[in-house]
């Protein structure tokens, strides 16, 4: 993406702006002065956020940066993760409030306070112990959304052994080059999980992966649906083993830079790599991000993200982000269609949530389905509302205020990623006028920018690449076993600077809006397009519920832009020529005539990933006639022989 900036700041005129509700702002637990405060003294600031934390020891020095990019944060410091999620909180007397409402797919629930919490994970280091796992010992955790996930993140935690959490969907081969990669000792899995409806098995899985991986010396097993399992000479019962164990466990102190857990970026080519989170500057950037950018008031809220453990998402803003501060969540084990579309709704309605954390894919896929869904459920409790993977489309984002807000919630857009570890920018719910499809503003303590080619930042209005300039507390400390790739892959495309990846405009404000990938760029005619614009003007039209866009080889133009359509539920008759007339049109009109897609193909259904991104390369195979590569990696396989039978010349 090297050309143009000035086409990509040319599209989209988004106007709309949002102004926070006068109470929010008025009340709200991070105002304006945060900005300057930070930017006066960036070190001086993190280390007050750090005294959100109890620490056994005080740091020494709050950043070493001697040897970039690996950095130190909070350097001598002593404290314990699972100590400041879970035990400081009963010790201030507030065992009895609630840290999880739990809800099962069958409708089967679990409330667990947080001396239950206390008292369950400190079983289950009893367990660990006793199965022989020590400090800086790998655990690997293939879970289902049940207590007994965030319970066995926060054992490993406790006696310091380094968790590495591997998403429920993936496969046999998938779990077991992570376990190899980690040398893990041990596997934390269940019999199953409930989703759409049914019992979903995943030990079988767990057998296939170990026995092929020779670190394993034992799997333990939590038993959820029932089912019958294979049992095999390392396998050992949670009901068993973790029941019988005394519920006293004082937490170890921790250096502020022990690993606290791996987690696998899938990445589209290559291994994956282990993303590697430690304690002390990622406990600090978590809790306060989490404070800040939600406004939470522990006392008040109810908080839910809808986000699975198995990504970053849950595990900085469903665990270890919502412990720290001492909130009450809610937590779901299955999908949103189960039994009705209006699952979510329905517990937004009986737990009172008032701030709601999910994804733009999800948010879509409401769209489709219909307004009048969530329109049956009270939605009043809601107060602030998070997205988060993927940039939001304008319309998305007014949908979600509109109709799941009340025309009232801010929408706070976070733009953050696995290797960041947590938000880096976000409006401010209480301080942002918010914009429709911006992520606006670098957090406080932030220093991001955008840059060109050269690395120079670009002016207000231009567009190039999203850096992040200073180190933060929360940021990955390496790859995994493997420094090299770390440098190569984040720290050498710009001197000096963190490149994420991801393309990015500053607008006349100078605020930020995300496009995606930089491999997600078109050009057109020499003209550079980024996919995310074209699909928010798609989605922009009332009829249009989904839109994936790629660039196709095209001898005229170079790329031409192919678009993929999933219509409204209430569109009526999409089938015809005109409709499709009518949709080129308005991207023309919406961004100019140079992004007006050559085709556009109507689809019931997009190819994603388990974590909701749209796989592009596959639309691609498809747009340029070539069979299709490897669907391995797709959430529902058979999405691509759906789209395919829609499109007969697709093969
Ligand atoms: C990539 C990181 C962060 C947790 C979930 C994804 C994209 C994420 C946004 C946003 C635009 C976003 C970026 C980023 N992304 N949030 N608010 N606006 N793009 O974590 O799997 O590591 O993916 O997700 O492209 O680089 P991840």
């Amino acid at each position: 993406m090297s050309q143009s900036q000035e086409t990509l700041s040319n599209l989209l005129q988004e106007t709309r702006r949002f102004a926070p509700p006068a109470e929010l702002a008025e009340s709200a637990n991070v105002k304006a002065e945060a900005y300057d405060e930070a930017s006066e003294d960036r070190l001086g600031f993190w280390a007050r956020q750090a005294d959100r934390l109890t620490w056994s020891k005080r740091w020494d020095e709050v950043l070493d940066w001697s040897n970039p990019p690996f950095a130190k944060w909070f350097v001598g410091g002593e404290l314990n993760v699972a100590y400041n999620c879970v035990d400081r909180h009963v010790e201030a007397g507030r065992g009895a409030k609630i840290a999880f409402h739990w809800e099962g797919e069958p409708g089967d629930t679990r409330t667990l306070t947080y001396a239950d919490l206390q008292r369950e994970v400190g079983k289950a280091a009893n367990a660990l112990l006793e199965l022989g796992i020590r400090k800086g010992d790998r655990v690997a955790i293939y879970l289902p959304m049940i207590p007994e996930l965030p319970i066995s993140m926060l054992a490993c935690a406790r006696i310091g052994a380094t968790h590495s959490v591997v998403f429920g969907g993936f496969s046999a081969d998938a779990l077991r080059t992570r376990i190899d990669d980690a040398q893990a000792k041990l596997v934390i899995t269940a019999d199953g999980g409930y989703r759409r409806g049914k019992p979903s098995a995943l030990k079988p899985t767990v057998d296939e992966a170990v026995a092929q991986t020779p670190t394993v010396e034992n799997v333990l097993v939590v038993r959820r649906t029932g089912e019958e399992v294979a049992e095999n000479e390392r396998d050992v019962w949670w009901q068993d083993v973790v029941e019988r164990q005394s519920e006293e466990h004082t937490a170890e102190p921790m250096d502020s830079e022990h690993p606290l857990y791996i987690l696998y970026t899938s990445g589209t080519t290559g291994k994956p790599k282990g993303i590697l989170h430690t304690t002390g500057g990622y406990l600090t950037q978590i809790a306060y991000t989490h404070h800040a950018v939600f406004d939470l008031k522990p006392e008040k809220d109810v908080y839910w993200c809808s986000a699975d453990i198995g990504w970053v998402t849950g595990h900085s803003y469903i665990v270890y982000g919502p412990l720290a501060n001492g909130a009450t969540s809610v937590m779901y084990e299955g999908t949103p269609d189960t039994p009705h579309q209006g699952r979510w709704w329905e517990l937004i309605q009986k737990y009172k949530v008032s701030i709601f954390y999910t994804a733009p894919t999800a948010i879509r896929t409401f769209m489709k389905w219909g307004d009048d869904i969530p329109a049956r459920f009270d939605l009043s409790s809601l107060r602030v509302l998070g997205s988060v993977g993927e940039p939001i489309n304008p319309e998305a984002y007014v949908w979600y205020r509109e109709h799941i807000g009340g025309g009232k919630a801010p929408v706070v857009d976070t733009w953050w990623q696995t290797e960041t570890g947590g938000i880096m920018i976000s409006p401010l719910p209480g301080v942002t006028a918010g914009k429709p499809g911006a992520a606006m503003r670098p957090l406080p303590g932030i220093v991001a920018d955008v840059v060109d080619d050269q690395g120079n930042a670009v002016p207000d209005g231009g567009g190039g690449f999203l850096v992040v300039k200073e180190p933060w507390p929360s940021m990955l400390r390496t790859i995994w076993g493997d420094d090299e790739r770390y440098v190569k892959t984040y720290w050498s495309r710009f001197d000096g600077l963190y490149f994420a990846g991801d393309g990015a405009k500053k607008d006349d404000d100078g605020d930020l809006w995300l496009l995606g990938r930089v491999d997600d760029v078109m050009l057109v005619s020499g003209h550079n397009i980024s996919t995310t614009e074209v699909e928010s003007a798609l989605v922009s039209h009332p009829k249009v519920a989904e839109a994936a866009v790629v660039g196709a080889t095209d001898p005229l133009t170079g790329q031409a832009i192919v678009a993929f359509v999933i219509p409204r539920g209430s569109a009526g008759d999409v089938e015809g020529a005109d409709f499709l007339k009518e949709l080129r049109d308005h991207v023309a009109r919406t961004l100019g005539p140079i992004a007006k897609p050559r085709q556009i193909m109507i689809v019931p259904e997009l190819p994603k990933t388990r974590s909701g991104k749209i796989m592009r390369r596959l639309l691609r195979d498809v747009a340029e006639n070539r069979s299709i590569g490897d669907v391995t990696t797709l959430a529902d396989s058979t999405v691509m022989d759906l789209i395919s039978e829609k499109l007969p010349s697709a093969k």
